[in-house]
């Protein structure tokens, strides 16, 4: 990547500050309790869930079931396929027709992020609008595309997902249980399951002070669960007061998110919260988000138990397949308007209505 091309220069205000607040950080959850045989789960467990998911939108698990071996075998292999050279990487490019695969050009929020990716999709064939367009019909198949190098990435691959699905689905169902649902509520969403999983390389970068391995934004997304390696570069956004709070790795952790879908769903009682990463100039970082996300015929809105007349629904019904198909569109080009966002669903108060219509922010 060599020298800082304009194209990665964030604006004055969304640049890192090079003082880190680690503070307190986000919840650390030890999930010890569901690998026990007994099947009761856990009153004490699922209330910490819950409050980590309304004042942070992030926390971190232990003990979470996923074997480390797993873990650091996809790591390895991570870092193998992006040790090779530019043109042996781009025999596997990701474009508008072959969606998964590697890519070096992302933009967040129009600026691009000091970044290469690897993206998966967990289930090969996974169905998704061909187009973003309401009236078209056609479902696309996206498959995975396999680097001749390194060779073990693909078994590393399908056996980390295994996993991290299952410690997913437990999520879920700790999640379900702190709405005051039934543990299996969410299930049903992910039969036909679009989840996928990103390897993310972030590079040295000669100006961390100016650009962002990602920049500022929300997961689209139901649930993501996170492996970052020692070097550290998350940052969330802390909901008591707009601070940027490091993430400390810990190791054999995974840092879980709530994404958009969750809070669609849960009408807000769980917001999705802003995050980016930032870069250093000495050390590369690698991560891996495994993303959770529903049937592509989803329709997304606010659980019918969890609204009533004094707490109405906050969000209209959108399809997950087109917004998908949407984001999936606009992360490839530079574009005049605003990415696709859960808020252009949002139902908004009478007053505002009247004020200027739907804002876009
Ligand atoms: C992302 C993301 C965080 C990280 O890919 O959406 O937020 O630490 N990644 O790489
Ligand atoms: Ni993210």
């Amino acid at each position: 990547m060599g020298e800082v091309d304009p194209a990665f220069i964030q604006a004055p205000e969304h640049r890192p500050k090079l003082s880190i607040i680690e503070a307190q950080g986000i919840p650390l959850i030890d999930l010890s309790v569901l690998n026990s045989s007994n099947d009761t789960i856990d009153d004490a467990l699922v209330a910490k869930i819950g409050d980590a998911c309304k004042k942070w939108g992030f926390f971190q698990v232990i003990n979470h079931g996923v074997p480390l071996e797993k873990r650091q075998r996809i790591e390895e292999a991570a870092r193998k396929f992006f040790a090779q050279p530019l043109e042996e990487k781009r025999k596997v490019r990701r474009d508008e027709k072959q969606v998964m695969g590697y890519y070096d050009s992302e933009l967040t929020k129009n600026v691009r992020d000091w970044k290469e990716v690897f993206d998966l999709t967990v289930q090969d064939p996974t169905f998704i609008p061909a187009s973003p367009d309401p009236d078209d019909e056609e479902i696309d198949e996206w498959h995975n595309q396999w680097p001749e190098y390194p060779p073990e990435l693909r078994e590393a691959f399908e056996e980390y997902v295994k996993e991290t699905e299952k410690l997913a689905f437990k999520l879920m169902t700790l999640i379900a249980l702190s709405l005051g649902l039934p543990g299996n509520r969410f299930q049903g969403f992910f039969k036909d399951q679009t989840s996928r999983v990103r390897l993310n390389h972030y590079p040295p970068c000669p100006a961390p002070h100016l650009a962002l391995g990602v920049g500022r934004h929300k997961d689209s997304g139901a649930l993501i669960i996170l492996a970052q390696d020692d070097v550290g570069g998350l940052e969330v956004k802390r909901k008591s007061d707009g601070e940027w709070i490091r993430v400390k790795p810990t190791p054999d952790a995974y840092i879980v998110n709530v994404g958009d879908i969750i809070q669609v769903w849960s009408n807000e009682a769980y917001e999705s919260v802003e995050h980016r990463v930032m870069v250093n100039s000495e050390r590369e970082r690698f991560s891996i988000p495994y993303v959770l996300n529903p049937a592509h015929y989803t329709n997304v809105k606010p659980l019918d138990e969890l609204i009533n007349e004094l707490n109405p629904a906050k969000y209209r019904a959108y399809n997950w397949g087109k917004f998908f198909a949407t984001r999936k569109l606009s992360n490839f080009k530079k574009l005049n308007v605003e990415n696709i966002q859960i808020a252009h669903f949002k139902i908004q108060e009478l007053s505002n209505k009247l004020e200027g219509g739907l804002t876009i922010n």
